[in-house]
């Protein structure tokens, strides 16, 4: 089937497109160095383009520390030479667009590194012109102004001795939080945004948006009192190009939030990352390393409170993964016996849903979680959270337990290329190590294998772009209560979908409703067998009027 473009200049047009996560530090290497680059995307696009794929949200590609692999930028508009040049990146904007795949620049807006110009201007003395664009309270060094925690540990506050004062961040100690009720601030920001999008860019992801709008006096962090006054000045002085794209994401968001981020006038974003679903199986009120099996049906009716509150009035973000997340077959599916069958049910369930569809690197693939020891893991999180547990009292085995769970490495292994050397994704010494898996999961081998789960999100692309109901359809649950089979339908006027996923690794006894019993089978993990569904067993049935 010929690929579909959409036509980008009209907002909206990403109600029909599917995006696709490009982490690129694991993405693909061609230097040599270990580390994915520039000109590795590059190399990839074509692959991408087969894929189907209308967008590549990119993560950090700016000049950073790597404190936080790229979250902590020390320069908004230059490129970290470790990923290549400016050059790189207009080549890498104009090759895309070629194939009609569009670069979702993803920005820090909350913080910045503490290397960053204005940081290094703002410990210089409480009155330089650049002191007030990070958040400072006065102190005595021994008792931090409050009590709030930081994402990845510690304190919230930083000391520092010839200022007298502290200074706030939310995520590591080397992130400071920006002070948006700066005005200069802002205008810099907007400034630097207008500048990526003169570059060709085709929208942004906004890292923790809902956070800009901190409080700390209040302990507030999200939903700040101003959150929405600044998102509608940024709409209005930076995207006023119809076409340009923008996720929020919010990890405090809640459809009435939702509806505002996302109101179909173009007011504030474009759409909303949201993790309300994700959250289901930790414990309530921990945090996310305090695990409890996922509950089905409360699955379900989390996605429906989406599915239906924002039918019409907001647009949804679909997604399992991302770069802080677990692999999704290794969480929710089976990442053994069961992992083709599992990664294409999963998919099949968010795939037929409404909203723009987000697929993390490898996840096409069907790429699963990694064991590896404590000292091989890179990220902050990890560590800082090891040191944390084990000082609480908590064992080395449980906190192990947690990480090859929970931990963001999980989805930061490089990209599965081939079954040889390093996975192909680099001839260097990788990173962070290729999980051994590569030589039976990787993309030469789903490439060659007409079952694979890549042409199984190959097909799921083309049907979001040929089958309407799946765009602007209802949604409605079969059978909410059960705990194995998470069933619902689309409707339109003239369209029907049933979607049916099968959440065991057990063969389960499963009529298929009657209406449905002729439908066209637009897609199925098996060959459907009447009465009964089979481990992970997964299909989409269409209605035509
Ligand atoms: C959310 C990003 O997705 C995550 O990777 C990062 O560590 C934090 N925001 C801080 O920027």
């Amino acid at each position: 089937m010929a690929r579909i473009m959409l036509d980008k200049s009209k907002r909206g047009w990403w109600e029909s497109a599917v995006f696709y996560q490009i982490y690129p530090k694991s993405f693909q290497d061609t230097d040599g160095d270990g580390i994915g680059d520039l000109q590795g995307i590059i190399s990839r696009l074509d692959y991408l383009e087969y894929l189907g794929i209308d967008g590549i949200w990119l993560s950090p590609v700016c000049a950073s520390p790597q404190v936080d692999n790229g979250y902590d930028i020390s320069d908004f508009r230059a490129i970290d030479p470790m990923f290549g040049s400016m050059e790189d990146m207009e080549t890498l904007i104009s090759e895309a667009g070629k194939r009609g795949i569009s670069i979702i620049l993803d920005l820090t807006l909350n913080h910045s590194s503490d290397r960053h110009f204005w940081f290094q201007e703002a410990l210089k003395s409480r009155d330089n012109p650049y002191h007030d664009y990070y958040v400072w309270r006065d102190g005595d060094g021994v008792t931090p102004p409050n009590g709030m925690r930081a994402t990845f540990g510690g304190s919230c506050w930083t000391w520092v001795p010839h200022l007298g004062q502290y200074y706030f961040h939310q995520f590591a100690v080397e992130q400071p939080d920006m002070n948006w009720d700066n005005p200069n601030l802002r205008r810099e920001l907007y400034d630097m945004m207008r500048f990526w999008i003169g570059k060709g860019i085709g929208g942004f992801r906004l890292d923790v948006i809902d956070q800009i709008a901190k409080e700390p006096d209040l302990e507030i962090t999200g939903n700040g009192p101003r959150l929405h006054e600044f998102l509608q000045e940024l709409s209005r002085e930076v995207l006023k190009e119809e076409g340009i794209v923008t996720v929020g994401e919010a990890w405090g968001a809640n459809v009435e939030r939702a509806k505002l981020y996302s109101a179909p006038d173009g007011s504030e974003l474009s759409m909303v990352f949201q993790f309300q679903h994700i959250g289901l199986d930790q414990e309530p009120g921990k945090d996310k390393w305090d695990m409890i099996p996922l509950h089905l049906p409360a699955l379900k009716q989390c996605l429906r409170h989406w599915q239906q509150g924002l039918n019409g009035t907001g647009w949804n973000s679909l997604f399992m993964n991302n770069h802080d997340l677990p692999r999704v077959v290794s969480r929710w599916g089976n990442d053994g016996q069961y992992r083709v069958e599992s990664a294409k049910m999963l998919a099949t369930m968010l795939h037929g849903m409404q909203g723009t569809p987000y697929i993390f690197q490898g996840e096409e693939l069907g790429m699963t979680n990694i064991r590896l020891e404590l000292d091989q893991y890179k990220d902050v999180e990890i560590h800082n959270m090891y040191a944390e547990r084990t000082a609480m009292g908590y064992d080395h085995d449980t906190v192990m337990n947690s990480i090859w769970a929970r931990g963001r490495d999980n989805a930061r292994t490089p990209m599965q290329w081939t079954s040889g050397w390093h996975a192909g994704f680099t001839t260097g010494t990788p990173w962070l190590p290729v999980n051994p898996n590569c030589v039976e999961i990787n993309a030469e081998a789903a490439l060659d294998d007409p079952y694979s789960v890549f042409y199984y999100y190959k097909r799921l692309i083309e049907l979001r772009k040929t089958v309407p109901v799946i765009r602007f359809g209802s949604f409605e649950l079969v059978d909410p209560d059960s705990e194995q089979v998470f069933a619902y339908t689309r409707d339109s006027a003239d369209q029907h979908l049933l979607v049916v996923c099968n959440f065991t690794g057990e063969e389960i006894a499963w009529d298929i409703p009657a209406e449905y019993q002729e439908a066209e089978i637009l897609l199925t993990n098996y060959e459907p067998t009447p009465g009964i569904l089979k481990p992970y067993e997964a299909m989409m049935l269409l209605i035509n009027e």
